[in-house]
């Protein structure tokens, strides 16, 4: 029996071997592993680490933490983490951990650093969590010998072979209720409100939140737009007698600023107002679906870990957990906006 149906809080949903506790019996010569959180810190890396650790001390493995990301590996910032050490953080946003942005890691010498640092602190297995430089670093390490599982964690959803990467779902809810506020205050105005997600050069933020708020346009990286047809049909709209319209940019697209001016140089009439949502989206109490999501991986890391496995990135594939060879997750391109998505956007906006 490889997978197993389970009703949940959130629904059903199924779990794979790759959880599954014992998946191998008796001895393993994995004794001590290893933990980071690297890159953008998202809500939800609480709930891997917590599972990492206790999944790996039920297993008879010590377990070390390196403090901000790469940047501790390189400069030897571990720490020994008991069942203790991870209580009370399941419900706090960012990372217990701290993370950073490390360029060293991109050169030779850093990496050489880094595996000498492993290797000093008798650590044969790593689990990295992280984005798609963090995982990066990760296929870097592997390369060079280390044990190591990547765990998908970025609110960008960028990431290919994951359904969803740890963090999305709760910035998608701290943008949903940024933006039902902002509905609020734009229709007492007769306002247009641009409105600025994260996202790098991923649409996904922008163009979810646009279908969960009933904004009216989600302009992202992925999808051409005509600002002329938005600003007639902005027209259009408020002559209609509609009170206010939001319109969803990812930051790969343009500023909302830069949106907003468009829009007033062509309907100076229309008032409009911008919103940037910024580092918001990223902190705040994780979602019942990111807690479920860290737990998940986080074990399934440590099972692999166990096996033996490295080089790879556990991922959400049609709600079971599965493993991806890193170079694949990194080899495969952009990660595409599903069409499906986009058409219920434009079919549900103006
Ligand atoms: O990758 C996560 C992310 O939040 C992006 O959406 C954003 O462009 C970037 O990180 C911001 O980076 P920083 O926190 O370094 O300003």
């Amino acid at each position: 029996m490889v997978n197993s149906k389970c009703a949940g809080s959130t629904g059903i949903f199924t779990f794979s071997i790759c959880e599954a506790g014992n998946a191998t019996t008796g001895r393993h010569d994995v004794k001590r592993i290893a933990l980071l959180t690297s890159g953008g810190d998202c809500s939800g890396m609480n709930a891997a680490i917590r599972a990492v650790v206790r999944s790996a001390l039920s297993e008879g493995m010590e377990v070390v933490g390196i403090t901000k990301g790469y940047r501790g590996l390189l400069e030897g910032h571990f720490e020994q983490l008991t069942t203790r050490s991870v209580s009370g953080i399941l419900q706090r946003g960012g990372t217990m951990l701290q993370s950073a942005r490390c360029q060293s890691m991109h050169d030779e010498a850093g990496q050489q650093q880094a595996v000498a640092n492993l290797k000093a602190q008798r650590i044969d297995g790593l689990v990295v969590i992280g984005g798609d430089g963090s995982l990066h670093g990760a296929h870097a390490l592997h390369n060079r010998g280390v044990r190591v599982i990547g765990i998908p964690a970025s609110i960008d959803n960028d990431i290919r072979f994951t359904d969803m990467s740890l963090g999305v779902d709760t910035a998608l809810n701290n943008i949903i209720y940024a933006v039902d506020c902002l509905k609020d205050t734009a229709s007492s105005h007769d306002r247009t409100f641009v409105v600025e997600t994260m996202g790098r050069n991923c649409g996904y933020l922008a163009v979810v939140a646009a279908v969960a708020c009933g904004a009216e346009y989600a302009l992202i990286p992925e999808a051409p737009f005509d600002i002329d047809e938005i600003c007639s049909n902005l027209n259009k709209r408020f002559r209609e007698g509609r009170d206010n319209a939001i319109i969803m940019v990812a930051e790969g697209v343009a500023s909302a600023q830069q949106i907003s001016d468009q829009i007033r140089n062509c309907l100076g009439d229309i008032e409009t107002r911008i919103m940037v949502l910024g580092h918001y989206q990223r902190g705040g109490s994780p979602s019942t679906f990111d807690r479920l999501l860290g737990a998940r991986f986080g074990v399934a890391a440590v099972n692999a870990l166990r096996q033996q496995r490295s080089g790879e990135m556990v991922g959400l594939s049609d709600s079971l957990i599965q493993l991806t060879p890193l170079f694949e997750v990194l080899n495969s391109g952009r990660r595409p906006i599903d069409e499906t998505l986009l058409n219920l956007s434009h079919t549900l906006g103006i």
